[in-house]
């Protein structure tokens, strides 16, 4: 059936300012890290992309080993864009990345120009596209110099195959480097992709801060810890889920029955505030304006759902933010 998306989708997102750049992100976004491989029902993860689009989630993100198989997901999308969103590609945020082992050999990984500037042409040959709104360092290369990896990404915004560049899961350190060059090269960074989460908060020891000063925005991977903060693991380990897939990053022996006490008593703190624990732990990165926008995973359109009703509130009293603190500490 043709797909056609809903006049209303701009009426309940909230779009923030990336940085000091002149582009705006959904306050969440979808990643398709997990749920959209050769490995998944394809049916659902269109279902999904829809149900997003339709939300005005606007930005969709991927990286070229994303699957399993590695790929997968880019090839999944590009066919979700060719038949449902062909004709939205000027409203819409792609990204991809590429840092991690892609290809078999020297040149397959990290952050040399040689790998950077092929794996970008493999990814737009897979999800068909003649550019992607964002490309990335997947993470940062203690062997290559840092010169060469800004440099690629500098090239390829240059080639017109990227229109902004960012960095993921660089350090403080490492990404006051990355942009002194990216700014010297005329190609300033957009973004910084980080892991953070209530459950883990590496980037509040400076990192915010400095992307705050350098006007680059923030976008959060894995704000519900894959699934930890939510009320999937609070009965058992269900099957389908990434704990209990042998596809899944998440392992069973991570939902210790330390972590799951406490998260049981996270999730009563959010029913007091008329939440879902998903809901809150969005909500909770979104109550600070450093974070651009919150990169959400979903294996249903109901847990989308149930996570783009964290923006009808994302307003915390300091008593909430000292329990929360208390029970992770
Ligand atoms: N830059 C990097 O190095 C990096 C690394 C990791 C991720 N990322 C990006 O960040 C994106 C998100 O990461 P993530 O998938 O780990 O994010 P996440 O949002 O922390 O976890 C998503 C998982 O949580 C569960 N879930 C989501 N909403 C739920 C709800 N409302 N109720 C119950 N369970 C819910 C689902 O697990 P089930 O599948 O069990 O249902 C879902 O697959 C990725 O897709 C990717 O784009 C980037």
């Amino acid at each position: 059936m043709n797909y056609s998306a809903d006049p209303e989708r701009y009426d309940t997102m909230t779009y923030n300012r990336c940085g000091r750049s002149g582009l705006h992100l959904p306050a969440i976004s979808l990643g398709l890290w997990h749920n959209f491989g050769g490995v998944d029902v394809p049916e659902n993860g269109r279902k999904i992309i829809r149900h997003a689009f339709d939300h005005g989630i606007t930005h969709f993100d991927l990286a070229n080993n994303y699957g399993p198989p590695p790929g997968s997901a880019e090839e999944h999308f590009g066919k979700i864009l060719a038949i449902d969103l062909a004709s939205y590609r000027d409203e819409l945020v792609i990204s991809t990345k590429a840092g991690y082992e892609m290809w078999p050999g020297p040149y397959g990984e990290w952050g040399s120009r040689k790998y950077l500037v092929s794996s970008l042409d493999q990814s737009l040959r897979r999800m068909k596209l003649d550019y992607v709104d964002i490309f990335y360092s997947h993470r940062p290369d203690p062997d290559t110099p840092m010169e060469e990896t800004m440099m690629a990404l500098d090239h390829l915004v240059r080639q017109g195959k990227a229109l902004y560049v960012g960095i993921s899961s660089y350090s403080a350190d490492q990404t006051r480097e990355a942009l002194g060059i990216l700014r010297k090269l005329g190609t300033p960074c957009l973004i910084h992709q980080p892991k953070y989460s209530m459950l883990d908060r590496w980037v509040e020891g400076g990192l915010l801060d400095l992307l705050e000063a350098e006007g680059v925005g923030c976008i959060a991977f894995s704000p519900l810890a894959q699934g930890l903060l939510t009320d999937r693991y609070l009965q058992g380990i269900p099957e389908d889920s990434r704990a209990g897939r042998s596809s899944g990053f998440l392992k069973a022996e991570e939902v210790t029955d330390d972590l799951i006490r406490r998260v049981k008593q996270l999730n009563e703190l959010a029913r007091q505030r008329g939440q879902s624990l998903a809901q809150m732990a969005i909500a909770w990165l979104l109550k600070d304006p450093r974070v651009t926008s919150v990169l959400v995973g979903a294996s249903s359109t109901t847990q989308l759902q149930d996570n783009l009703r964290a923006l009808g509130n994302t307003w915390f009293e300091p008593h909430e933010l000292e329990a929360i603190d208390r029970l992770l500490s």
